[in-house]
């Protein structure tokens, strides 16, 4: 026997359910204290909870074979103090330093020091203006000698490190090399330049850095015309060196530098905030799930805190088991700071 319910019971359902709808809509639209954020902003730096297997955790599988070895990368990330609790610090909690699959040797390029970030660069230069100034500031204050490649990100970058290491172990630092999302910068009139997305970050070989810190007068080395973008300098200063730029592209074509968070590239018809891309893109920039590389090194314009704990859990913490496989739990830990 199928059970009957009668019409009347049905809709009396119906009814309450749009009823409840209703009364929420209207809740939100009239009652809601102000502008609803999309999602809950930590007020401070998280820690601990989101620090996961901190020294006790699971084995994970080493990045590279026995007998080969692991470049040696210098992180750089460009912030200023204003940007120093939204931004920076909830990086060297996780790529920049505390979270799994960290960049070891994170250097954060500012005008003041901070007690969080600790390893500061000071700069003098501060305002977005002098941005080529900064920059050129930062390298020539690194140690050419201590590590292959220096990897300058900004503070909204979010670095995938171990597939940074994954494309460095196949080339060579002693090569003058200049590695990242390549755009062509085509001033009516001018030059045309290719130069590296600032935005989706950046690396040099220590080769490349050592010719920067060897030039005469490294701050003029930038495009001869004027422009306020440190991409479009450094990508000038790089040629006239004779620094070569790779092609950092996966076997599908496919760019590993992304500007943009993935969850706006995933969309397949291009926003038209994108427009600037397509247009300078070297490559052709395609949009979509099948145009993402899985070996992604960058995302940029990573501005919500909680986005930078978000990208580190799926990319560095989640982990995938094949059928059968057991593991032992992560405990969490505070860690000392
Ligand atoms: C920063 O310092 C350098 C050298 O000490 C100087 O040439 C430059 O003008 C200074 N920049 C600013 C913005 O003060
Ligand atoms: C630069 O790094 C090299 C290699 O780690 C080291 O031997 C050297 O002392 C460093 N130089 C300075 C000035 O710190």
């Amino acid at each position: 026997m199928v059970p009957q319910i009668s019409l009347s019971r049905r809709w009396w359902r119906v009814y309450l359910l749009a009823g409840v709808c209703l009364a929420a809509f209207l809740f939100s639209v009239l009652l809601w204290p102000g502008k609803p954020h999309p999602k809950p902003r930590p007020a401070a730096l998280p820690r601990g909870r989101l620090l996961r297997s901190a020294g006790g955790g699971l084995q994970r599988r080493p990045l590279f074979r026995p007998g080969t070895q692991e470049p040696r990368v210098l992180c750089m990330v460009v912030t200023t103090p204003q940007y120093y609790r939204g931004r920076a610090r909830h990086i060297k909690a996780t790529w920049g330093h505390w979270g799994n699959g960290a960049c070891p040797n994170t250097v954060f390029l500012s005008f003041t020091p901070d007690d969080i970030l600790q390893n500061v660069i000071i700069s003098n230069f501060s305002s977005y203006e002098d941005l080529w100034g900064k920059v050129v500031d930062g390298f020539l204050q690194l140690n050419a000698s201590a590590a292959d490649w220096f990897m300058k990100a900004d503070d909204d970058t979010f670095l995938i490190y171990p597939n940074l290491l994954n494309l460095l172990a196949h080339l060579d630092p002693s090569e003058a090399l200049y590695l990242g999302l390549p755009l062509i910068y085509r001033p009516e009139g001018g030059e045309e330049i290719t130069y590296m997305s600032g935005g989706a970050g950046y690396v040099l070989s220590s080769t490349a850095l050592t010719r920067l810190q060897a030039a005469h007068a490294p701050a003029h080395c930038r495009y001869p015309g004027h422009t306020q973008y440190e991409d479009v300098n450094m990508g000038y200063c790089m040629a006239a060196l004779g620094v070569r730029a790779a092609d950092t592209r996966d076997g599908l074509g496919r760019p590993r530098f992304l500007p943009y968070p993935p969850w706006r590239l995933l969309q397949s018809e291009p926003h038209p905030d994108f427009a600037w891309l397509v247009h300078f893109s070297k490559y052709k920039f395609r949009f979509g799930p099948e145009s993402l590389s899985d070996l992604v090194v960058t995302f940029h314009e990573i501005r919500d805190p909680v986005d930078f704990y978000f990208i580190q859990y799926l990319v560095n913490d989640l982990r995938l088991l094949s059928p059968g496989a057991s593991s032992p739990f992560t405990l969490s830990q505070i860690p000392s700071r």
